[in-house]
C-alpha cells in the first residue's frame, strides 16, 4: 500500500545538502552586500567564518581556518599543490574523491614517491600501513561509498609528515581527532547545509611550518597562493581572502554557524546526525532486501549512508525515479562512480522524522519495481 504521510523536507541529497531546519533566505543579514569584501564590514563577516569555525569545532591553540575559492576541491588542491613534494605520500582511498586526489598527485603534480593504499566500495583500506615519516593523504567519509575512518588511531603523535585530510562530509556530523590532523578541508554546502562556492582550509602549526620551509619546485597559480617571502599569510585566515568572495554565501554560513550555536554546538549537530544513521539501521535491520554498503558496521557513514538493494541498476534508477516523482525524495541515487544503490544524507540539517517518514516509501517503491 501507498503510505500516506510524506517526509515535510524531501532534500535527502549529498551536496548541496538540504538546508537547515526552519531556514529562511529572507532572514540572513545582507548588510554586507554591494559592499567591499575588504571594507571593515565585510572583514568583520569573513573574520566571524575563521573564528567561529573554529570556536564551534573547538580547534586546539593555534590552528588556523581560512575561507578560499573553489570549495572543498579548492581547498584540498591548495594544499597538495602547496604541501607535497619534500616527503613520499602514502595516499588512502576507497572511492572515487580519494581516487581523485591520487590523481592529481601522480599525473598532475608528478611525485615519484606515492604509495596507493586502495579498497573497494564498501571497505576501508588497512590505515596502519601510514608511514609517519611521510606525508599521508586521505578522506574522512567516502561520500560515494558511504565509509568512513572511525578514529585516528593509526596516525602517530611523533610523526614527521603532515596528514592531509578531506573532510568535507565530516566535519560537523564527525568527531575528529584534530591534533592528528594537520590539514582539514570542508565545504559549507556539505553538513551545515550552506552554499557552494568557498572551500574552508584548516592548518595545524605543523602545516604553516612547512609552507614557511618549503617551496615547492612547480608554478603555482595566485589562488593557490598562502605564502608571501616565506611568511605565511596572515590575512587568509583572519578574514582577508585571496580574490573576491560571494558575501552571500558568506551571509548564509554565518547563518548556518548561528543555527548550530542555537541548538547546542557541535555536540547537537554531531548527535543528530548519528540518530539520523539509526532510523536507517532500524529500517535495513527490519528488511533483508536492503543492505549497507559499508561492509563493517562501525564504519558506515553517518552522512553520506549509502544502501545497495537486490535489483538490478535499472530496477534502483526505477526506484529513485519514482521516489522522485511522489516528491518524497530528491537526489537519493548512488552517485554516478559508485556500484548502483542509494545514497540518503543523514547529516545534521536533515530531520530525523522525515527519515523516519520516508523508509516506508523506500519499502513502497522497491515493492512497485521488484513485482
Ligand atoms: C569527499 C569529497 N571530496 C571532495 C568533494 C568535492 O567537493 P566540492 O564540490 O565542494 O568541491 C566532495 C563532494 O561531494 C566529496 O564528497
Amino acid at each position: 500500500m501507498k503510505p500516506i504521510q510524506k517526509p515535510a523536507n524531501p532534500n535527502f541529497s549529498s551536496g548541496p545538502c538540504s538546508k537547515r531546519p526552519g531556514y529562511n533566505v529572507t532572514n540572513l543579514d545582507l548588510t554586507t552586500l554591494g559592499r567591499s569584501h575588504r571594507a571593515a564590514i565585510g572583514k568583520v563577516a569573513l573574520g566571524r567564518v575563521c573564528s567561529e569555525t573554529a570556536e564551534v569545532l573547538g580547534l586546539p591553540e593555534g590552528y588556523r581556518v581560512g575561507v578560499v575559492p573553489a570549495s572543498d576541491t579548492g581547498a584540498v588542491e591548495m594544499a597538495l599543490w602547496s604541501l607535497l613534494g619534500p616527503r613520499p605520500v602514502d595516499v588512502f582511498y576507497w572511492e572515487s574523491f580519494g581516487q581523485g586526489w591520487l590523481t592529481d598527485i601522480v599525473k598532475q603534480l608528478k611525485l615519484a614517491q606515492v604509495n596507493e593504499y586502495a579498497a573497494d566500495y564498501g571497505l576501508l583500506p588497512d590505515m596502519s600501513q601510514a608511514n609517519p615519516s611521510h606525508d599521508i593523504v586521505f578522506t574522512w567519509n567516502g561520500t560515494t561509498s558511504g565509509v568512513k575512518i572511525t578514529d585516528g588511531d593509526w596516525i602517530s603523535d611523533d610523526r614527521e609528515g603532515l596528514t592531509i585530510c578531506d573532510a568535507t562530509s565530516a566535519v560537523f556530523a564527525m568527531e575528529m581527532p584534530w591534533e592528528k590532523l594537520d590539514v582539514v578541508t570542508f565545504s559549507w554546502q556539505k553538513v551545515l547545509g550552506g552554499e557552494g562556492a568557498h572551500g574552508m582550509l584548516i592548518l595545524s602549526p605543523r602545516a604553516v611550518e612547512r609552507l614557511e620551509n618549503y617551496t615547492p619546485p612547480w608554478p603555482m597559480p595566485k589562488i593557490f597562493r598562502m605564502t608571501k617571502g616565506g611568511k605565511l599569510i596572515d590575512g587568509i585566515f583572519t578574514g582577508e581572502t585571496i580574490n573576491t568572495p560571494s558575501m552571500l554565501c558568506v551571509a548564509d554560513y554565518l547563518d548556518a554557524l548561528d543555527w548550530v550555536k542555537s541548538i547546542g554546538g557541535l555536540k547537537a549537530t554531531i548527535a543528530k546526525s548519528a540518530e539520523n544513521l539509526a532510523v536507517i539501521e532500524k529500517f535495513v535491520a527490519e528488511n533483508d532486501w536492503i543492505n549497507f554498503l559499508a561492509q563493517d558496521e562501525a564504519t558506515r557513514s553517518n552522512t553520506s549512508i549509502c544502501l545497495s538493494l537486490d535489483l538490478d541498476a535499472d530496477q534502483v534508477k526505477k526506484v529513485v525515479k519514482l521516489l522522485d516523482a511522489e516528491g518524497v525524495a530528491y537526489d537519493i541515487g548512488a552517485y554516478r562512480d559508485a556500484p548502483a544503490g542509494l545514497r540518503i544524507w543523514g547529516g545534521a540539517t536533515v530531520e530525523k522524522t522525515d527519515l523516519e517518514a520516508l523508509m516506508p516509501w523506500i519499502t513502497w517503491a522497491y515493492q512497485q519495481v521488484s513485482q
